[in-house]
């Protein structure tokens, strides 16, 4: 099988380099390329942390991953999509990130922070919205459609008397009333912020003031502002060897704050980021439109998702992947309706009749890594098919604990097992 292998294509590379028969590598023509094999029908969700870096840190096996995933120019041979709960940054900035981590071009258009499908929240961008997170909270507001946006900072600026934790940084003297400060209409919550107590104690006031924090209230409205959130991770891997506070954490207190003062539960308009549904959904588009631009022909039909974390990435995956059943199911249902005779013929024998119900995507794997939140440093299951349960739902108030769902479909060491794993179901070279 004539086929230039990645050695070959190095040495001839090296060398041209050297000199070594410069003239000839100018005049051959580049000798025939093998035939490309054929395009990928399945793509992958790749997690970030805990699977491909471990705070600043990179995960050795995430380069050996992309390595096998990527051809001899460094471009990706399969469709693939950064999935991440974090939220504290532009998606650039993380695109940047991974391309310096895993050594090889990553475009924002792969990128999925948390906050990324509220881009189709439109229904909330003309409202005046608080916005609480840290780093570019404001910016990335903006780059999502927001056009009325209030950050915590800048309502504490406008409310001096709010924040009272901190003593130092109480106000030496009473202030001026605020008089023209914008109702707020909703709240925004981006990710874990600094100073909980301060962003704690302005969301409730806004809550409890529907909108008007510097006025008094009669009676606690209820409903409150509608409140939407993203990244429910309670818990996530950095360097550190035990899990880290994430921002379902501030959540958490969020609610029981609420609900102590209030009597009443904090309801949400929307959880956004892994496990909910619309971010899989959100995935799966940029997955088609990555295949799209690289002109690989066949539908994407598999999706392998690789995370560190059963209650988001893997419970996430699942959901995802019983929702796209219940799809096909429906289509198929709808398409008897619609003729019966013809419809049930041809579904079995002719499965592109599905296309103009243009959901193309069968599946989404889920398989668990143990280089993050799951097991800290335990090793991997001898049969990755293994089924690990968990016992303590470290999930989100608002997702109910389906033990099946947080079932990973298979258990490796890390990333690279992950990719070898997909790769031999795929029978992919
Ligand atoms: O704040 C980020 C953390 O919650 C988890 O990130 O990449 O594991 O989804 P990731
Ligand atoms: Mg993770």
């Amino acid at each position: 099988e004539a086929c230039w292998s990645q050695e070959s294509q190095i040495s001839a590379a090296k060398a041209a380099a050297r000199g070594h028969g410069a003239a000839a590598p100018q005049a051959q023509p580049a000798p025939a390329r093998c035939p490309t094999p054929s395009p990928p029908a399945f793509g992958f969700l790749f997690d970030i942390d805990g699977v491909l870096v471990r705070g600043s840190q990179v995960i050795p096996a995430a380069r050996d991953a992309f390595r096998a995933l990527s051809d001899g120019d460094g471009q990706l041979r399969v469709p693939v999509v950064f999935l991440t709960n974090a939220g504290n940054c532009l998606r650039k900035a993380k695109a940047e990130e991974l391309s310096h981590a895993l050594g090889l071009q990553v475009s924002p258009e792969q990128v999925i922070l948390s906050h990324s499908p509220l881009r189709l929240f439109s229904e909330f961008h003309h409202k005046c919205v608080l916005v609480a997170g840290q780093g570019p909270v404001e910016e990335n507001a903006r780059n999502l459609g927001f056009k009325h946006v209030v950050t915590i900072e800048a309502l504490r600026k406008a409310f001096p008397l709010l924040d009272m934790v901190d003593q130092s940084r109480r106000p030496k003297e009473l202030p001026p009333p605020t008089t023209d400060f914008p109702t707020i209409e909703g709240v925004i919550l981006f990710g874990e912020p600094v100073r909980w107590e301060t962003s704690l104690q302005l969301i409730i006031d806004v809550l409890l003031s529907n909108g008007n924090p510097g006025a008094e209230l009669e009676d606690i409205p209820y409903p409150h502002l509608p409140v939407l959130a993203c990244n429910m991770d309670l818990l996530w891997m950095a360097e550190a060897k035990m899990p880290r506070f994430g921002h379902g954490t501030f959540l958490l207190c969020l609610e029981n704050i609420y609900k102590k003062v209030t009597g009443r539960e904090l309801k949400y308009e929307a959880l956004i980021g892994k496990p909910s549904t619309v971010t899989y959904r959100y995935a799966e588009y940029l997955i088609k439109q990555q295949a799209e631009k690289q002109g690989w022909k066949a539908p994407i039909r598999r999706l392998y998702a690789i995370g560190d974390n059963p209650m988001s990435d893997i419970y996430g995956a699942n959901l995802y992947n019983s929702y796209l059943k219940s799809a096909q199911q429906n289509q198929v249902e709808a398409a008897v309706k619609r003729s019966p005779v013809a419809a049930s013929a041809q579904t079995e024998d002719q499965p592109e009749q599905r296309e103009d119900c243009n959901i193309s995507m069968e599946s989404c794997e889920s398989i668990l890594v143990c280089t993050g939140v799951y097991r800290h440093n335990a090793e991997a299951p001898g049969n990755p098919e293994e089924c690990v349960t968990e016992t303590v739902f470290h999930g989100h108030r608002d997702f109910c604990f389906d033990p099946s769902l947080v079932e990973a479909s298979y258990v490796v060491q890390d990333v690279h097992d992950a990719v070898q794993l997909a790769f031999k179901k795929e029978n992919w070279s």
